[in-house]
């Protein structure tokens, strides 16, 4: 298939512009290179790179041109930048798709996968999401996910769109930018930073290797039924404490540098999302256990300090400043 990816150049869609290459697909990718958009994330693997967004419809219908198929990672990622300021996401989540599934209509697009997140169904104190429950975001970042997502069933009902969702719990892995848990702590504890702990970091996440991830959505896409959403979970739950205290012991620091900080407004207590419907019907599963993932993403990020040093050194210390108060050390 020749493949247009939104948003290839995020962590998410460079670990699926990888896989999709490696499975012989010829990808384009459209990405607007907002502060998390990293063209080095793509170099030298053959995809093509269209800079441009969602949002602009001239864009978008000439970048899915020949195209059998459309993946949309494009987004803005950061629950607490959208609460910060939610009108980018907004744009891009909403309009953005909107966009982007006219333009497939127009087009004749056979296919359409919408990437989505397990936060469109808010908190859960026990038990786990499947696919039937509610639709109940609670920040500007998932409300505006679960537009997305209310989009491609309309398309689905309204014009028989051939679109199918595939929603994620927590990703993480190489290359993520270090605003999120999982790099940010890595690199403080590398630097001998504090580590800012939202609240009591009792908060729950279901952790998913972002290959694991890749390959559900690639799954999906092949053959997910069209109108479907096809939820892919993490192996591992784990407490934000208990994740930092295996990032300290990875780096070789001690509990010292842990800082108990304001807790995040309306934050989700705990995600946990079932993968019944996408191992029954599609055969997909998790491969990477949280110890080893985690322990390949320290070594990741230990080794490959050209990739982090100028998103450390640059614009990301006026964010860390504002987010957190105080500056990197
Ligand atoms: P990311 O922030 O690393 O990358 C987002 C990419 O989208 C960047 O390359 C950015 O430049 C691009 N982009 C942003 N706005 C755009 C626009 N208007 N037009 C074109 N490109 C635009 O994000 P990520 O963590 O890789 O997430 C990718 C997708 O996966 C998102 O849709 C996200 O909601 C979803 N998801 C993420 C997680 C997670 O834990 N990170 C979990 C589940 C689902
Ligand atoms: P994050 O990586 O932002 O993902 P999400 O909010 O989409 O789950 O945060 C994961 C968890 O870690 C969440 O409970 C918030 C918490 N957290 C902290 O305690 N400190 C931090 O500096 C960050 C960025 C997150």
């Amino acid at each position: 298939m020749r493949l247009l990816v939104t948003g290839g150049c995020g962590f998410i869609g460079s670990a699926y512009v990888r896989l999709a290459l490696a499975e012989g697909h010829e990808v384009r990718v459209l990405d607007k290179l907002t502060y998390a958009g990293r063209p080095e994330n793509i170099e030298g693997t053959g995809a093509e790179l269209v800079e441009g967004a969602i949002e602009d419809p001239a864009v978008a219908g000439e970048a899915m041109a020949g195209c059998e198929a459309v993946v949309n990672f494009a987004a803005e990622s950061h629950v607490d930048r959208s609460i910060a300021d939610p009108e980018a996401f907004a744009r891009t989540h909403v309009i953005g798709t909107s966009v982007l599934l006219d333009a497939v209509r127009e087009r004749g697009v056979a296919r359409y996968l919408q990437v989505s997140t397990d936060e469109v169904y808010g908190s859960i104190e026990s038990g786990s999401f499947d696919e039937s429950s509610p639709i109940q975001p609670s920040s500007p970042y998932s409300a505006t996910k679960a537009a997305g997502d209310l989009l491609v069933s309309a398309h689905v009902h309204t014009y028989a769109t051939e679109a199918v969702i595939c929603r994620g719990s927590n990703n993480y892995g190489p290359r993520q930018y270090p605003e999120k848990l999982i790099p940010l702590m890595v690199l403080n504890a590398l630097h001998g930073d504090s580590l800012p702990v939202y609240g009591d970091g009792r908060q729950v996440r279901n952790w998913l290797y972002m290959e694991d991830f890749a390959r559900a959505i690639h799954t999906v896409l092949e053959r997910g039924r069209p109108g479907e959403a096809y939820n892919a979970g993490g192996p591992d739950e784990m407490e934000n404490l208990d994740v930092v205290r295996r990032i300290l012991e990875l780096t070789g620091r001690d509990e010292s540098l842990i800082e108990h900080v304001t807790d995040r407004p309306g934050h989700d207590r705990r995600y946990s999302l079932g993968s019944e419907k996408i191992r029954s019907e599609l055969g997909w599963e998790a491969r990477v256990r949280f110890a080893e993932g985690l322990e390949q993403t320290v070594s990741w990020y230990r080794d490959n300090e050209s990739w982090w040093e100028p998103i450390r050194s640059g614009d990301y210390r006026e964010y860390y400043e504002r987010q957190y108060g105080r500056a990197l050390g």
